[in-house]
């Protein structure tokens, strides 16, 4: 069987699959207070759905599915998902699962995901500060998040990723105390400039910090020394003062890792997209509900991936924001 590779010749391995678009917090960046219409329940995905579309990737050289939101918690059957899912076969042996998450209900659910195989965990944190987290997610839930990384973190799952959108206004006064916190908590932390995800399009470059900003304020405090091999990592990292610990830096506005890009994704309600940034889709669920084989469905996969874009664009004159917010398409 031959690889997901595109026109650019980059071959895909990483699938990431959004399990619900609901999400238990409204972070500013990407939900209005009062929501979005939420996906109609018979328009998602099922796990046996879920579980054959997981079969087909596998067979064209997928090896990691990273599953994502929304909020993936609040999917009612994950760690049955996270089980399946995990036992298919890929070219290299058993898919490897992951998971991005908000941390909120992880004290609970951490230890039995790892049990169901799943190998670790990315955490969202974007504030140490409780006033703040509510301000910025709309919950008073950061004691829950903290709870959630603990829990995590008592798994032995490594690496361990924190991931902080950079704000600035908002957070950027807490960049040296959530690397901080990353070392106190043996975990890789991850500042991420924001994108134009967000439901009401508010978007804009001047509350964006750029990754340049964030090395710059971070070597004020740490020596940084770059780690080799990135890969397709979306981060460039850096040991963080000769410690275990390595922060990393998520350019995609200024310095997009797009030339590397190996992930392709499947919405909640089954649409593949080939780029979180794309403007079309392909329904994989009207094709597997209608009965196609899987030779149907590889089809379509592989001319999504062909049809893939060289960049994002954000730079590019008339770009157009994705019309889905980043918790339909999947983080
Ligand atoms: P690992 O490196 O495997 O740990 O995962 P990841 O970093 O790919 O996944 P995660 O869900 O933790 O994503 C971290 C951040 O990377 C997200 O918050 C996004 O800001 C960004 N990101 C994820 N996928 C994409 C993508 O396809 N394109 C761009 N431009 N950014 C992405
Ligand atoms: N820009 C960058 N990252 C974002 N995330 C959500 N919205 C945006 C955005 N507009 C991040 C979350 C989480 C991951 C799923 O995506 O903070 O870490
Ligand atoms: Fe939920 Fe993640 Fe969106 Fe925040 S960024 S509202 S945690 S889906």
């Amino acid at each position: 069987m031959t690889a997901l590779v595109d026109t650019f010749g980059r071959v895909h391995r990483d699938l990431r699959i959004s399990l619900t678009d609901r999400c238990n917090l409204r972070c500013t960046y990407c939900m209005p207070a009062e929501g979005v219409p939420w996906i109609p329940k018979p328009e998602l995905l099922t796990t046996d759905e879920i579980v054959t579309l997981a079969n087909v990737f596998a067979r064209l050289g997928i090896v990691e599915i990273r599953l994502t939101g929304g909020e993936p918690l609040l999917r009612p059957d994950l760690v049955e998902v996270v089980h399946r899912l995990s036992r298919i076969e890929g070219e290299h042996g058993p898919l490897r699962i992951s998971i991005t998450t908000n941390g909120i209900g992880l004290a609970r659910l951490a230890q039995p995901l790892a049990e169901a195989g799943l190998e670790r965990f990315n955490i969202s944190l974007d504030t140490l500060r409780a006033d703040r987290f509510a301000a910025l997610t709309r919950r008073d839930r950061l004691d829950d998040v903290l709870a959630g990384i603990d829990a995590a973190r008592a798994t032995g799952l490594k690496p361990l990723k924190i991931n902080t959108v950079a704000m600035r206004g908002t957070n950027d006064d807490e960049l040296v105390d959530l690397v901080r916190f990353a070392q106190q908590h043996e975990a890789q932390l991850r500042f991420i400039e924001q994108m134009p995800l967000d439901a009401g399009h508010i978007w804009s470059r001047v509350t964006m910090v750029t990754g340049q900003e964030i090395l710059e304020t971070l070597s004020m405090e740490f020596s940084l020394q770059p780690c080799e091999g990135r890969g397709s990592d979306p981060a460039q990292r850096f040991v963080v003062d000769g410690s275990a610990t390595t922060v990393g830096v998520i350019a995609s506005v200024t310095a997009p890792f797009c030339g590397a890009c190996d992930r392709v994704r499947l919405t909640a309600d089954g649409q593949l997209r080939n780029c979180l940034f794309a403007r079309d889709e392909s329904d994989l669920r009207t094709l597997l509900r209608a009965g196609a084989t899987a030779d149907d469905i590889e089809a379509t996969i592989r001319a999504s991936v062909t049809a893939k874009r060289a960049g994002h664009g954000i730079d590019d004159p008339g770009f157009l924001q994705p019309d889905r917010p980043m918790s339909a398409i999947g983080g």
